[in-house]
C-alpha cells in the first residue's frame, strides 16, 4: 500500500527534537507570541529573502489581514476587484471576500494551471486594484508577464504561497518575495507543515508590516489597546517551534520531491495521462503532483485496487461551490475541465525510490 501521504511517517524524523523542544516549552511556561513566533518569523523571511514576515493563524487569515492591511494604510477600499484565478483552492476567493473586496474570477490555463493571460486582461475594469496569483501546486506564476502586467494597470501583486514554499525563480527569488505580500499556510500537509494549523505573511513593505502585525493580535498598538478592529490570528509559539526545526531542511525535502517529479515525468507513458508541464528548474516545489485522465473514476478505482492512495485537488471548482452563489451561473469551461479531469498521486519526501517505481509501474500498466 502507497498512501497519499503519511503525515506521522513525514514527522517521524523529528520526534526526537519535537521532544525535547515540548518540554523546553511547558518548562518555560510562555505560549502566545514569546521567542519562538519572533525567531521563526525572522528565519523565514531570511529563508523568503523579505523584510519581514509575520506568522498567523492560518493561510487564509494571512491573505485576508493582508488585505485587510492595504485598506488601513489607503491603498484599498471596500469594494475594490482582485484578479483570481478561478481553478485556485476557495481559500483565495474567501481571503478575499472576508477582507470586503470582490474577487473578479479569471480563466485558467490548462497547461499551467495559472491564469489565462487573455482572459486575465479583460477581466481589466477601473475598480481593479490586486492581481492575487496563486502559485497552485508547488509551481511559480509566471512573476515577470505578472510584474508587467500590476505595473501597466497600477496594481498590487499579492500571492497566494501556500503552496510553493521554497520555490526559486531562475534569478534566484524565491516564492514569499515576488509582489508586494504574499500569504503562506503551513496546515500540516505543505511542504514546510506545523502540526496543526499555522500561516505567515511576507513582504518588504514595513507599513504593511507593522499594521498586519498588530491587526493579527486585536489590532493592538501596545497591550489592551487597540489601534484597530483586528483578529486574533496569532501564530501559535509551540507551532512556530515546530516550524523552526523543519524549516532547516525545507529546501531539502523539495530537491527530494523534485527527484521524485523526474523520474515520474520521464517515466510515466500511458497515453490516457496527462502530466504536468514544467521545464525542470527551482520554480516548482511539487507540493502536490497533478495528472489528468479523461476517465478520471475508473483511473481512481483502478490505483485504489493497486493500493495507490490518490486525492482530487479539487473536486468542484470555486465558481459551482454552494457557499459562492454569486457566481453560480457563470461558466469556465477550462476551470470545470480541469476540476473534472485532475488527480493527485503520492509524491512525498518520505517515498523511497522501490515505491516511487511501483507507482510508476502501476500507471503504466493501465
Ligand atoms: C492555495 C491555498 N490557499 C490558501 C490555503 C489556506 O490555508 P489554511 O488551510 O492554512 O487556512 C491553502 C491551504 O489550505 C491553499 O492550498
Amino acid at each position: 500500500m502507497i498512501p497519499f501521504l503519511d503525515l506521522r511517517a513525514l514527522n517521524a524524523p523529528y520526534d526526537a527534537e519535537f521532544q525535547e523542544k515540548f518540554k523546553a516549552f511547558l518548562e518555560k511556561g510562555w505560549f502566545i507570541l514569546g521567542d519562538e513566533v519572533r525567531l521563526f518569523e525572522e528565519e523565514f523571511a531570511a529563508y523568503c529573502g523579505t523584510k519581514h514576515c509575520i506568522g498567523t493563524a492560518n493561510g487564509l487569515d494571512a491573505l485576508r489581514l493582508i488585505l485587510e492591511g492595504y485598506k488601513i494604510l489607503g491603498k484599498l477600499s471596500e469594494g475594490d476587484e482582485v484578479l483570481v484565478a478561478s481553478n485556485t483552492y476557495i481559500a483565495t476567493i474567501l481571503g478575499i471576500r472576508q477582507a470586503g473586496l470582490v474577487p473578479v474570477l479569471v480563466e485558467a490555463n490548462l497547461e499551467t494551471y495559472n491564469f489565462d493571460f487573455a482572459d486575465l486582461q479583460m477581466k481589466v475594469t477601473v475598480k481593479t486594484k490586486v492581481v492575487m496569483p496563486t502559485h497552485l501546486y508547488g509551481q511559480l506564476a509566471d512573476m515577470e508577464a505578472m510584474s508587467a502586467f500590476a505595473k501597466a494597470n497600477n496594481v498590487l501583486i499579492v500571492t497566494d504561497s501556500a503552496q510553493s514554499h521554497g520555490a526559486k525563480t531562475s534569478q534566484g527569488k524565491r516564492s514569499g518575495n515576488l509582489g508586494d505580500a504574499s500569504g503562506f499556510s503551513f496546515y500540516p500537509t505543505k511542504n514546510l507543515g506545523a502540526l496543526g494549523d499555522g500561516g505567515a505573511i511576507t513582504t518588504n513593505d514595513s507599513a504593511l508590516a507593522e499594521v498586519v502585525r498588530s491587526y493579527r493580535n486585536y489590532g493592538f498598538k501596545e497591550r489592551y489597546v487597540s489601534a484597530y478592529e483586528g483578529l486574533n490570528s496569532r501564530l501559535d509559539e509551540i507551532q512556530a517551534a515546530f516550524l523552526r526545526i523543519k524549516l532547516r531542511d525545507l529546501d531539502t525535502s523539495n530537491t527530494h520531491r523534485r527527484a521524485i517529479a523526474t523520474r515520474y515525468i520521464n517515466e510515466i507513458k500511458n497515453p490516457k495521462i496527462t502530466l504536468p508541464s514544467w521545464n525542470g528548474s527551482e520554480d516548482h516545489v511539487f507540493h502536490l503532483f497533478v495528472i489528468r485522465c479523461k476517465i478520471r473514476a475508473h483511473l481512481c478505482d483502478y490505483l485504489k485496487t493497486n493500493g495507490v492512495g490518490t486525492i482530487i485537488h479539487y473536486p468542484v471548482p470555486p465558481h459551482q461551490q454552494a457557499a459562492l452563489k454569486d457566481y453560480n451561473n457563470v461558466s469556465f469551461p477550462v476551470t470545470e475541465q480541469i476540476h473534472d479531469e485532475v488527480v493527485s498521486i503520492p509524491l512525498n519526501p518520505v517515498m523511497d525510490d522501490a515505491m516511487v517505481s511501483q507507482v510508476i509501474s502501476i500507471l503504466n500498466s493501465y
